[in-house]
């Protein structure tokens, strides 16, 4: 089991991540779009909305960088693993808080405005529950890591990330005798990559980067 989860299933998930998505592009792509919903219910939209891409964006980078840099530069830049393991746990503690609250109100919006409910289609409620089950593991990751601070944990994780982007075998081995909640973790953020090309996620590749360079754009209220 160990061997499928962590050795096999990440490059299924990454492969149905990136082909299933080039596949909805190619072959539906008026489907590729955020479905926004800002016009039912907007304040609570802007609010949760805000809260959870501030949080969900620090943290995705976090992730990245964290896990994939090479442990030997950390070393050369003479950052101790206890420091990276703390710095992890604050920056990703404090994003989580904000990722946690804007998700719930997002939650709350989608599940008890009777317009709202009505539009909604599985998949959109379903990636907010599986969002906050990803969260809420994540959150609970740090009160385990809180107990040893050594940082050698989070070390195998980057050996595991590593070896995996990599295609190098034997990375289920650094996963095999941790905390069962990191395990749920990663299994539930393979899940999330595996179900990804099938929901409004889609929109995150799609980030409007040229909204900052475009020219100025005027946009007054019609005069009364
Ligand atoms: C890359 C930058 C991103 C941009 C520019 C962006 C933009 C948007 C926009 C415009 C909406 C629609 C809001 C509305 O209803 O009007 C939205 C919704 C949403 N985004 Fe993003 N997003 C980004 C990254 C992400 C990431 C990384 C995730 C999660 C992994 C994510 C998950 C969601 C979810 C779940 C919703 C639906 C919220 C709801 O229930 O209404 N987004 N995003």
């Amino acid at each position: 089991m160990t061997f499928f989860l962590f050795q096999i299933f990440p490059y299924i998930a990454i492969a149905v991540f990136l082909l299933g998505s080039i596949l909805r592009f190619d072959r539906d792509p008026y489907s590729w779009r955020s479905k926004s919903s800002q016009i039912l219910r907007r304040k609570q939209l802007i609010i949760g909305s805000v809260l959870f891409h501030l949080g969900i964006l620090v943290i995705l980078a976090g992730h990245a960088v964290g896990l994939l840099t090479p442990i030997a530069v950390f070393d050369a830049m003479g950052i101790s693993h206890t420091a990276k393991q703390i710095l992890a746990i604050t920056a990703g503690g404090i994003a989580g808080v904000f990722c946690f609250i804007g998700l719930i109100l997002l939650l709350h919006r989608r599940l008890f405005d009777p317009r709202v409910r009505a539009t909604s289609s599985f998949s959109d409620v379903a990636v907010l529950v599986l969002l906050l089950g990803q969260l809420c593991l994540g959150l609970w990751t740090i009160t385990v890591s809180m107990h040893h601070l050594d940082g050698e944990e989070m070390v195998k994780f980057m050996e595991w990330a590593q070896h995996i982007v990599t295609f190098r075998g034997g990375a289920h081995e650094f996963i095999s005798d941790v905390a069962f909640v990191f395990k749920a973790h990663i299994t539930l953020g393979m899940i999330i990559l595996f179900v990804w090309p099938f929901t409004r996620l889609v929109h995150v590749f799609s980030a409007p980067v040229g909204f900052l360079i475009r020219p100025y754009q005027i946009v007054r209220k019609r005069e009364r």
